[in-house]
C-alpha cells in the first residue's frame, strides 16, 4: 500500500475530471436570460506550491491588501513583467518528472479573487450558474465561502449551480488555480505551458423554464434539395425559423426546401428556440456529412480540405484571445483561400466556431487530449490505454461534443492528438459515435484506424501520399477503404514550406486524397522586451524545444509569411493556366460547391512591366469542376521588351470576408505564346531581349588597379572595386546561406540535417584563392578556386569580364572538383554596395520572397521595394528574402542606380547584413545594419522542403554541384 501524502490537496493528483460541475451542454453566445461577465481586474496571489496557503482566502472579507491585480481572462505568467513566473515551452517532453498522476511539489498556484454585485436589473427568481470557459490546468472554486467543486480539462467549459448562494451585493468568487495536476498528463500539446483563467468567467441567470441542453439536427438531402430540422431539447419548447415559415415543437421534425450550408456558401437560417423561460437565438445550417464509397462527402459531394492547424495564440496574451483576434484569423484564412481548420489540439474558444459557421470553414474539432510525452518511454503508462483514466477521457469527449455539437461547420470530431493507442481512445470513440452518429471520427495516432472513419497521417511525403492515392500503400484492408487526409503536413517553420504545389497536385489527382492541414497557422513567438519575439529557452527553461514553437504561416504579429502567400496561390479555388492556343487561358472551377458567378475575370497586358492594358474577360459561370478555354483580346503588340498577360479572378461584389475586387486567383502567360507561369512549376518564357554583349574596351593597368570600361579591379585579387562612381565590394562566388529551420532538419532524420552537413564540410568558411588575373585584348579573366579548409572538394571559377563605355559584362563558369555528395545551399555571386543604395526595383518574380520549391506566388512583373522591406522577419533569423526569376534588378541611392541584368534569369537578395551575421543571430534584434548592402545574385538555390518536421527537398529542387555557366551585365547610371 502506498503511503498517503501528508500534504497537498488530493484532487490535484486523482485521475478524476473533478467534482461538482454540471453535465456539459450546448453553448450559445446569447439569449434573453440575464448574464454577467466577470472578466476584468481580479485580486491575485501566486504561491510556489499547491498547499502554501490554506483555503482561508476564499472566505468573504479576507484581507487581500498585499495581493496584486491580475486581468482575467489571462495567464499569470504573461502578466506582471516576470513577477509571476514565466512561460515554458516543450514539444513532446513533459516539463516535470513523469510519474502519473503525481505532479511536482513545485506547483505554481494562483489564488484569484473577485467581488461582484448583481446588476440592479438582475431578475428575481430562477437560479444561476457560474460558467468557466477555460482554466489551465486545475481549479477549485468557492462562492461566498462555499466550495462549489474542482475541475480539470483546460480548454473545456465547466458550470456550477450557484443560485442559492448569490447575494445582491458583495459576492466573493474565489478560484484557486494549479499549474500542474493529473490533467497535465492529458495536455501535452506542443505549445507554451500557460497557466491561468484564460477564457471568460460568466454568471448566467437561469429563469424558471430556461433552456437546458439542446441538439440541433439539420440535415440536407442533396437529391431532393430538402432540409430536415429537429431540435431535441432537455426543456421542451418551440423552434421557429421565420424564413422557412417553420414553427415546430422541440422533438418534432419538419422538412422544407432549403439552401444547404457548406464552407463556400455558408448559408445560415436565423431561428429561435423558445422554452417557457428563455429565448435562444439559433443559426441553423443544413448539411449532411457522410463517408460513402470511400470518400468523405458533404451534401453528396467529395470535399477537398485546403486546411490549416490552428492553435489559439496571441503574442501578448497567449491563449487568451479576444473576439477581434478570432475574427481576424478567420478573415485571414478566407482571404488566403483556406477552407478548413483543425482545432489543434483542443476545442477552441466557442465563439471561433460561430465565426466558422458564419464565414464558412470546414472544422475538425479536436478534443483536449495529448499524451505524447509517454512516447519517450515507449508509451508505458499511457493514460489513453489505462482504464483508470478512462472517466477523465470520456469527460473530455463529452465536454467537447456537447459544447460544440450545434455548429454546422464542425464536420469531423477528433479524439485528440498523439496519444498512442488504447482502450480509453476506443471508449471515447464509442461514446461519440453513439451520441452523434451524424459526424465521422478522426484520430491520427492509430495506424489500425479502428477508432476512426478517415485514414489520417501527418508529414507523409509526396511518394507515400501518391501510393495511398493509388491504394498501393498496403496496411489493413479496412483502412484501404477509408478516405485519406493529411491532418498535418508542410511544416511551416521559418522559411518554407517547400513542396506545397506538388502535394496539391496529388490531392487533385487522387480522389481518395482529400487534402490536408498545413502545420500550422501562427508562430507562437511571445512578445519580449529584448528579443522582439521569444521562443523556447528565452525564459530560462531547464527543458525546452527552442524555436520549434515558431512554425506558422503567420508571423507572431499576424503578418502573413511568404509561406501563406504561397499556400493561397497553390490552393486557389479557380485555376488559370495558359490555354492550348496562343494568347488563351484555361479557367477551371475547383470549388466543390460554388459556381463562378461571383467572379470578375480581367486580363492585363504588360510590356516590361509597364503600360498595362486591362480588359474584362467573358467567362461563363462554370459549375464546380467546369473548365473553359478563353481567348484573350487582341492588343497592339509593343515593339520591344517582354510582354506578359496576367489573368485575375476577383470578387465581383463584397463577400463577408473580403471587399469587392479582392483577387482570389490569377495566372500568367507570355503574350503571343503559351507557357505555364503562375501555376506551380516553371515561370514560362516570353521573348526576352538578349543580354548586351558589352565588348570593345580593353583592360589596362594603373596604380594597382585594372581599368576596364566603367570598372576598376584590384590588380592582385581581380576583385571589382568600383563601378562608374560607385565603390563596390566585388562579386565573388558564394555557395552558403544562413541555414533555414528546414535546412537544420529534425533530430530524428539526420540525413536531412543539411545545415549540419554543410557546416561539417565548411561551406560557411570557404577560402577564395586567386589563381590568375589575366587581362587580354578586350577581356579580363579572373580565375579562382573556392574551397573549405580541410577538404579537397572545391569549385573552380572563371570570371570573364568585358565592357563597353557604360556596360560591364561578367561571364561566369563554375566547375566542381571532387565528389560532392551533398547539395549546395546556393550557387551565385555575392557583392556589396554602399548602405545608401536602399531602394530596389526589379523585373521578375515578386512582389514577395520565393525559392525554387515555393515560387507559385511569384508574379512576373515590375516590382519596387526598399531593401529594408525585402526581408522576412522570421522569429529565428535565417536565409530569407530571395526574389526569383529576376531579369534585371536595380538598386539606387537617389542619385545613382546600379543595374544588374542576368542571363539566365537569376535570384536576387539584398540585405544589410551578411549571411554569416544572419546565421549567428538568435533573434532578429541581434541584427543591426552595417555600412554595406549585401547582394546575392544567385544562378540557383537549393529548395526549402519541410525537413524541420517532414520530408526534405524533392529531388527536382536539389541544387547538385555541377558545372554551371551564367552571365550578368552591370552598369551604374544616374537614377
Ligand atoms: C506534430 C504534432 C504537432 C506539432 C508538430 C510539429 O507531431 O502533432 O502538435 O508538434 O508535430 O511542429
Amino acid at each position: 500500500m502506498s503511503t498517503p501524502r501528508i500534504s497537498g490537496p488530493a484532487y490535484l493528483e486523482d485521475r478524476s475530471p473533478g467534482t461538482g460541475a454540471l453535465p456539459p451542454r450546448a453553448w450559445y453566445p446569447e439569449s434573453d436570460a440575464a448574464r454577467l461577465g466577470l472578466g476584468g481586474r481580479w485580486r491575485f496571489r501566486l504561491s510556489p506550491a499547491a498547499d502554501t496557503h490554506d483555503e482561508a482566502f476564499a472566505q468573504p472579507g479576507h484581507d487581500t491588501s498585499d495581493w496584486a491585480g491580475l486581468t482575467v481572462p489571462g495567464h499569470w505568467v504573461l502578466q506582471g513583467d516576470g513577477a509571476y513566473g514565466a512561460p515554458a515551452y516543450t514539444n513532446v517532453a513533459y516539463p516535470f518528472p513523469v510519474d502519473p498522476p503525481r505532479v511536482p511539489d513545485e506547483n505554481p498556484t494562483g489564488d484569484h479573487l473577485r467581488s461582484f454585485d448583481l446588476p440592479q436589473d438582475w431578475p428575481d427568481g430562477g437560479s444561476a450558474l457560474l460558467r468557466f470557459e477555460g482554466v489551465e490546468s486545475c481549479a477549485r472554486v468557492w462562492l461566498n465561502g462555499r466550495e462549489l467543486g474542482t475541475f480539470k480539462g483546460s480548454r473545456l467549459p465547466h458550470e456550477f449551480p450557484v443560485g442559492p448562494l448569490l447575494r445582491p451585493t458583495g459576492n466573493t468568487l474565489a478560484v484557486r488555480v494549479h499549474q500542474w495536476s493529473s490533467g497535465s498528463y492529458l495536455e501535452d500539446q506542443d505549445q507554451w505551458w500557460l497557466p491561468g483563467i484564460f477564457r471568460e468567467v460568466t454568471l448566467l441567470h437561469r429563469p424558471e423554464g430556461a433552456a437546458g441542453d439542446f441538439s440541433v439536427h439539420a440535415s440536407y438531402d442533396h437529391r431532393s434539395g430538402l432540409g430536415t430540422l429537429r431540435v431535441d431539447s432537455e426543456v421542451p419548447g418551440r423552434v421557429t425559423v421565420p424564413e422557412l415559415g417553420l414553427d415546430l415543437a422541440t422533438g418534432e421534425s419538419a422538412v422544407a426546401p432549403v439552401e444547404a450550408w457548406n464552407a463556400e456558401l455558408p448559408r445560415l437560417y436565423a431561428a429561435e428556440l423558445a422554452t417557457a423561460g428563455e429565448r435562444v437565438p439559433l443559426r441553423i445550417g443544413f448539411r449532411t456529412v457522410a463517408v460513402e464509397d470511400g470518400l468523405l462527402k458533404v451534401n453528396g459531394r467529395r470535399i477537398l480540405f485546403r486546411g490549416v492547424n490552428r492553435h489559439e495564440f496571441h503574442p501578448a496574451t497567449g491563449r487568451a484571445l479576444d473576439l477581434a483576434t478570432m475574427r481576424e484569423d478567420v478573415l485571414l484564412m478566407k482571404r488566403h483561400n483556406i477552407n478548413a481548420v483543425r482545432t489543434s489540439h483542443y476545442p477552441p474558444h466557442p465563439a471561433f466556431l460561430d465565426l466558422c459557421d458564419e464565414l464558412g470553414l470546414w472544422v475538425i474539432d479536436e478534443c483536449d487530449l495529448e499524451t505524447h510525452g509517454f512516447h519517450l518511454s515507449d508509451w508505458r503508462g499511457n493514460p489513453a490505454d489505462d482504464d483508470r483514466w478512462t472517466p477523465a477521457l470520456l469527460d473530455r469527449a463529452a465536454r467537447t461534443v456537447e459544447r460544440d455539437k450545434n455548429h454546422p461547420s464542425v464536420v469531423l470530431w477528433s479524439l485528440g492528438n498523439e496519444s498512442g493507442t488504447g482502450r480509453g481512445l476506443s471508449a471515447m470513440a464509442s461514446w461519440i459515435r453513439e451520441r452523434d452518429p451524424s459526424r465521422p471520427l478522426h484520430y491520427e495516432g492509430d495506424p489500425s484506424c479502428r477508432d476512426t472513419d478517415v485514414y489520417s497521417l501527418m508529414y507523409a511525403d509526396h511518394a507515400e501520399v501518391d501510393r495511398i492515392g493509388r491504394r498501393a500503400d498496403g496496411g489493413p484492408e479496412e483502412r484501404g477503404r477509408l478516405p485519406f487526409l493529411l491532418c498535418e503536413y508542410a511544416h511551416a517553420m521559418g522559411n518554407g514550406p517547400g513542396g506545397l504545389a506538388e502535394y496539391q497536385r496529388l490531392f487533385e489527382t487522387h480522389e481518395r486524397c482529400q487534402g490536408g492541414f498545413v502545420w500550422e497557422w501562427i508562430d507562437h513567438g511571445l512578445d519580449h522586451h529584448r528579443f522582439g519575439h521569444a521562443y523556447g529557452g528565452d525564459f530560462g527553461e531547464e527543458l525546452h524545444d527552442g524555436a520549434f514553437v515558431c512554425d506558422g504561416l503567420l508571423l507572431p504579429d499576424r503578418t502573413p509569411s511568404p509561406g501563406l502567400t504561397e499556400y493561397a496561390k497553390v490552393v486557389e479555388p479557380v485555376r488559370i493556366v495558359p490555354g492550348e492556343g496562343p494568347d488563351s487561358v484555361r479557367i477551371t472551377n475547383l470549388h466543390d460547391f460554388a459556381d463562378l458567378s461571383g467572379f470578375l475575370f480581367t486580363c492585363t497586358h504588360e510590356a516590361d512591366g509597364a503600360g498595362p492594358f486591362t480588359r474584362t474577360l467573358d467567362v461563363p459561370p462554370l459549375g464546380p469542376g467546369g473548365s473553359v478555354e478563353v481567348e484573350l483580346p487582341p492588343v497592339p503588340r509593343p515593339a520591344a521588351g517582354e510582354v506578359w498577360w496576367t489573368v485575375r479572378a476577383s470578387l465581383t461584389g463584397p463577400a463577408p470576408w473580403a471587399p469587392a475586387g479582392h483577387t482570389v486567383a490569377w495566372g500568367q502567360l507570355p503574350a503571343g505564346g503559351t507557357g505555364s507561369a503562375g501555376s506551380a512549376g516553371s515561370a514560362g518564357s516570353a521573348a526576352r531581349p538578349e543580354l548586351p554583349r558589352a565588348r570593345g574596351r580593353a583592360p589596362h593597368a594603373r596604380d594597382g588597379l585594372v581599368l576596364l570600361g566603367p570598372a576598376a579591379f584590384d590588380a592582385r585579387t581581380g576583385r571589382l572595386t568600383r563601378l562608374g562612381t560607385v565603390p563596390v565590394t566585388g562579386p565573388r562566388l558564394d555557395v552558403w546561406r544562413a541555414p533555414t529551420d528546414n535546412d537544420r532538419g529534425a533530430p530524428w532524420a539526420p540525413a536531412d540535417q543539411l545545415a549540419r552537413r554543410w557546416g561539417e564540410l565548411g561551406l560557411h568558411r570557404m577560402r577564395h584563392r586567386t589563381d590568375g588575373v589575366e587581362p587580354a585584348a578586350d577581356t579580363l579573366e579572373v580565375r579562382t578556386r573556392v574551397a573549405p579548409a580541410g577538404s579537397a572538394l572545391a569549385l573552380r571559377t572563371v570570371l570573364r569580364w568585358s565592357a563597353d563605355a557604360e556596360l560591364l559584362r561578367l561571364d561566369v563558369a563554375v566547375e566542381p572538383e571532387g565528389d560532392w555528395d551533398l547539395p549546395l545551399p546556393r550557387l551565385g555571386l555575392r557583392m556589396g554596395l554602399p548602405a545608401a543604395f536602399g531602394r530596389a526595383r526589379w523585373f521578375g518574380g515578386g512582389p514577395g520572397e520565393a525559392y525554387p520549391d515555393a515560387r507559385s506566388a511569384a508574379r512576373i512583373g515590375l516590382h519596387r521595394l526598399d531593401v529594408d522591406a525585402l526581408g522576412t522577419r522570421y522569429v529565428r533569423p535565417q536565409e530569407n528574402g530571395a526574389r526569383t526569376d529576376v531579369r534585371w534588378a536595380e538598386l539606387d541611392d537617389g542619385v545613382t542606380s546600379v543595374r544588374i541584368e542576368g542571363d539566365p534569369v537569376f535570384s536576387f537578395t539584398a540585405r544589410r547584413w551578411t549571411s554569416e551575421q544572419l546565421a549567428a543571430a538568435r533573434h532578429r534584434t541581434d541584427l543591426t545594419a552595417g555600412d554595406t548592402v549585401w547582394l546575392n545574385l544567385d544562378h540557383a538555390l537549393h529548395g526549402l522542403g519541410s525537413a524541420s518536421c517532414g520530408p526534405g527537398v524533392l529531388p527536382e529542387y536539389r541544387l547538385t554541384a555541377a558545372p554551371a555557366a551564367f552571365s550578368f551585365v552591370l552598369s551604374a547610371r544616374t537614377a
